[in-house]
């Protein structure tokens, strides 16, 4: 005798009767670009079929979004203007601020998540302030990331995603919306954020290169499963509602065990650069386009309950049976 899996693969019926992983469009996550200007819907050029959006624009998107059935976005801005402080990160007429007013009125129960982060809005580049040396200061632009926060909380976000992987973040992001009275906005810690090859597209996307060195002295160390455990725990700790492993398909061992080690929520990012990659290859007939059926799977299998990807609307017109 030997075990006979093969019984209960037998047809698609049984197949389905026995899947252990779903995923619907309640879970996925659209990162939106948006951009200044007027009338622009502009595709990245290093992320097919992604675009810049300005906002007067966000009309069609959010038309899109409704008919694909995805109910959350993540917000990027590329700012007018850039300087060494990043402050058109907290400018109340900025160009987040401005989208998440008009997404707020165009579709009042979409749930709209602002990404808190310099590195798009400082003139070099970084996540955070510099000091005469060039190095990120940790401390001192805690305040500058709260004050974001706070004037996402004002322009009608539900959850602010802190990217910049300052240790402290959550704290200071908790403490500064309480302060103003913004208790029910939530927080997504980028918690185990790793300085990944992967997520070179995005630079195009958003126009964040760092001008000099990279962001390893922040973002975490590629080689490194257990410290993700510790930042986990300590971005919890710190009161964030939802924790987030970031590049996702690359890191499932982290996804599985953040999973297993944590009762909170868990989202993952499936970054530009699996994007990219993933995109390429069907356009170019080299895999079919199953395997971002088949990442996305995996990604939940390894525990994740949300995922932030640029697939969202596509899956979820498939979903929909729109496709
Ligand atoms: C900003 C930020 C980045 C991403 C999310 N927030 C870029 C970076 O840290 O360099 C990456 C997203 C992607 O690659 O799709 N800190
Ligand atoms: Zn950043």
């Amino acid at each position: 005798m030997f075990y006979r899996g093969r019984r209960l693969r037998k047809n698609e019926t049984v197949r389905r009767m026995l899947r252990e992983t779903a995923l619907t469009a309640d879970e996925l996550i659209l990162p939106v670009f948006v951009v200044e200007g007027e009338n622009i819907k502009r595709e990245i050029p290093s992320m097919k079929g992604v675009y810049h959006w300005s906002v007067d624009r966000l009309d069609e998107l959010a038309d899109e979004m409704a008919a694909a059935g995805i109910g959350a976005c993540l917000l990027f801005g590329i700012p007018a203007y850039k300087d060494e402080q990043g402050s058109a990160a907290w400018d109340e007429n900025g160009v987040v601020q401005r989208a998440m007013r008009r997404l707020r009125r165009l579709a009042p129960e979409l749930y709209i998540i602002g990404d808190v982060c310099l590195c798009e809005y400082t003139s070099h580049g970084h996540c955070g302030l510099l000091d005469g040396c060039g190095c990120v200061m940790n401390d001192a632009t805690l305040p500058l990331l709260a004050q974001v926060a706070v004037s996402y909380a004002r322009a009608g976000a539900d959850m602010v995603a802190p990217s910049d992987m300052m240790d402290g973040h959550i704290a200071a992001l908790r403490a500064a919306l309480d302060e103003a009275g913004h208790t029910g906005v939530a927080i997504m810690g980028y918690s185990a954020k790793f300085a990944s090859s992967l997520d070179w597209p995005f630079r195009d996307a958003a126009g964040s290169a760092p001008a000099f060195g990279d962001r390893r002295g922040y973002q975490m160390d590629y080689a490194n499963g257990r410290e993700a455990l510790r930042e986990v725990q300590a971005d919890l700790d710190e009161g964030a509602d939802v924790v987030m492993v970031k590049p996702a398909m690359a890191y499932l061992d982290v996804i599985h065990e953040v999973s297993r080690t944590f009762n909170a929520p868990l989202a993952a990012y499936q970054v530009s650069g699996e994007y990219s990659m993933l995109k390429a290859a069907v356009e170019q007939g080299i895999l079919r386009s199953e395997a971002i059926w088949e990442s996305l799977l995996a990604i939940k299998r390894a525990g994740a309950k949300l995922i932030i990807t640029y697939f969202a609307l596509d899956i979820g017109r498939m979903l929909n049976g729109a496709d």
